[in-house]
């Protein structure tokens, strides 16, 4: 029966044709819900689903997590986190890897960053409150603003990448709300200052940071951090978009 079910699925997916951008490649930091380069921090009880990771910074800039390491020391667990948590003063070979998994964030950061030509320029003047957002690639040369709720409208072989020159903001108890089936391992956001966003919002899709990640009471993500400087979290949920990945891959060797 679930093999039916996901053979359906994917029949489905391959009856459509993607719009959007090409896929942002993230390498090996698609094997984490959280990554950031100066520290973690978390008023519990945050709720993550997925690895998370820091480096160059050592263990010390994960905070609240109350962390237990494992046996071999090259990784730790935390009863907050669904998946290990990593370090770049943890046990070989954890350091190589997280030098080539930041390494891997920033490329995507950087590719992101580049795409051109936009579809769209300065959408909105960088206010996405009240849209729909179709496929495609959004340039903002300002900081971007959802200040009430917003709607991502495709399908699951759809694609998206919002460039920001700025910070992008979320109000407090607000909602980007997929739609049609579209799946936030296929939605990239590329902030060249901070993400912010409200206690009580919840977002999704990729964000690429270029500097912090803020995430306030009761807030929720289902997507990614990835994030180079500091990633704080209060009572947060942060949801890896596993399954969607691998069926937008799939349906991509299908189709
Ligand atoms: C892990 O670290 C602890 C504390 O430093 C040490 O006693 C132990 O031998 C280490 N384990 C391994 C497998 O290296």
């Amino acid at each position: 029966m679930t093999k039916f079910v996901l053979i359906a699925a994917l029949g489905a997916i391959a009856s459509v044709s993607a719009a959007g951008p090409a896929a942002v490649e993230l390498g090996k930091a698609g094997n984490y819900a959280i990554l950031s380069k100066s520290g973690i921090s978390t008023v519990p009880t945050s709720d993550i689903t997925g690895n998370i990771g820091v480096s160059p910074i050592a263990s010390t800039a994960i905070t609240g997590f109350s962390l237990k390491m494992d046996s071999t020391n090259t990784s730790a667990t935390s009863t907050q986190v669904t998946g290990s948590v990593y370090a770049a003063d943890y046990a070989t070979p954890t350091p190589a890897d997280l030098t080539a998994t930041i390494g891997d964030m920033e490329i995507a950061y950087t590719d992101a960053a580049g795409r051109t030509p936009p579809d769209h320029l300065n959408f909105g003047s960088g206010d996405l409150g009240g849209k729909t957002l179709g496929p495609g690639l959004y340039k903002f040369g300002s900081s971007v603003i959802i200040p009430t709720d917003c709607f991502i409208h495709g399908n699951p072989t759809d694609t998206w990448i919002f460039q920001m020159s700025g910070d992008l903001t979320m109000a407090a108890n607000k909602r980007v709300t997929l739609v049609g089936g579209a799946l936030a391992s296929n939605i990239v956001w590329q902030v060249a200052g901070y993400v912010e966003v409200g206690a009580g919002a919840h977002m999704e899709g990729i964000l690429l940071v270029k500097t912090a990640a803020h995430f306030r009471t009761d807030s929720r993500l289902n997507g990614r951090i990835l994030a180079q400087t500091a990633v704080t979290l209060q009572s947060s949920t942060v949801t890896q978009p596993y399954l969607g990945r691998f069926l937008a891959q799939t349906a991509d060797i299908l189709v």
